[in-house]
């Protein structure tokens, strides 16, 4: 009977955010132990997404993070809009601790799949004066878009500003800092187009 409870109030717990009327949900939203959520109301979820255990979505009062059906946040990931907005298209997924932010607006097309610790940050820092510290001169926030079912492997870092085009593929541990077009293959630090699919 405790064990009874005690699952209860887990599965109240881990789906709070969605019981309490925050994020505009739909049905069968699934949400794994540890998973946390900022700014809720800014936070809108479509059918059948899914947050894996220890996902982390921080809204904010400036920002907002929408997930449309299907999509799925893996383990640990990061989803942060930064003042920025981040959208993530049907079915997509987000791996495993991926951190993306919004700054300057994340969008993220269907059937695109981010692997394992994909970093993306669509803002950057100035340091034209090179008497001031970095941290004291303006910040840059262009934007970032990854096209419908682009593939990312793991470790690939998305520099502000960039697109990849529909269908394209970045190899693992790249660092991508121009645009990929549609069904390039890119791979290496900085990426650069290898081949077509
Ligand atoms: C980009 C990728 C898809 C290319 O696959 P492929 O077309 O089969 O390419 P190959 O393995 O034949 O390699 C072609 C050349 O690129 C090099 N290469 C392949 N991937 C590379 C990478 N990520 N970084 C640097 N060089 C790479 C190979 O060493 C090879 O070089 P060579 O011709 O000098 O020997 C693949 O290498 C990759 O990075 N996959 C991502 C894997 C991943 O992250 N999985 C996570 C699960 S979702």
């Amino acid at each position: 009977m405790i064990g009874l409870a005690k699952q209860l109030v887990r599965l109240f717990h881990s789906h709070w955010p969605f019981f309490c009327g925050g994020p505009r949900t739909r049905l069968f939203v699934s949400i794994e132990r540890g998973c946390s959520f900022r700014y809720r109301r800014r936070i809108t979820v479509g059918r059948g997404v899914r947050f894996l255990r220890g996902a982390v979505l921080l809204a904010d009062p400036n920002g907002t993070v929408t997930l449309h059906d299907g999509a799925v946040v893996c383990r640990y990931a990061v989803v942060q809009s930064a003042g920025g907005t981040i959208d993530i298209g049907e079915r997509s997924s987000i791996g495993d601790f991926c951190s993306l932010y919004g700054q300057g607006g994340l969008r993220i097309g269907r059937d695109v799949m981010l692997a394992s610790g994909v970093r993306v940050i669509p803002a950057g820092h100035t340091f034209d004066d090179p008497t001031l510290a970095v941290v004291l001169q303006p910040t840059t926030a262009r934007g970032v878009t990854i096209h419908d079912g682009a593939w990312l492997g793991a470790n690939v870092v998305v520099l502000d500003g960039v697109s990849i085009g529909r269908n394209a593929v970045v190899g693992a541990g790249s660092v991508v800092t121009r645009p990929v077009p549609e069904g390039a293959v890119a791979i290496g630090a900085p990426a650069r187009i290898v081949r077509e699919r």
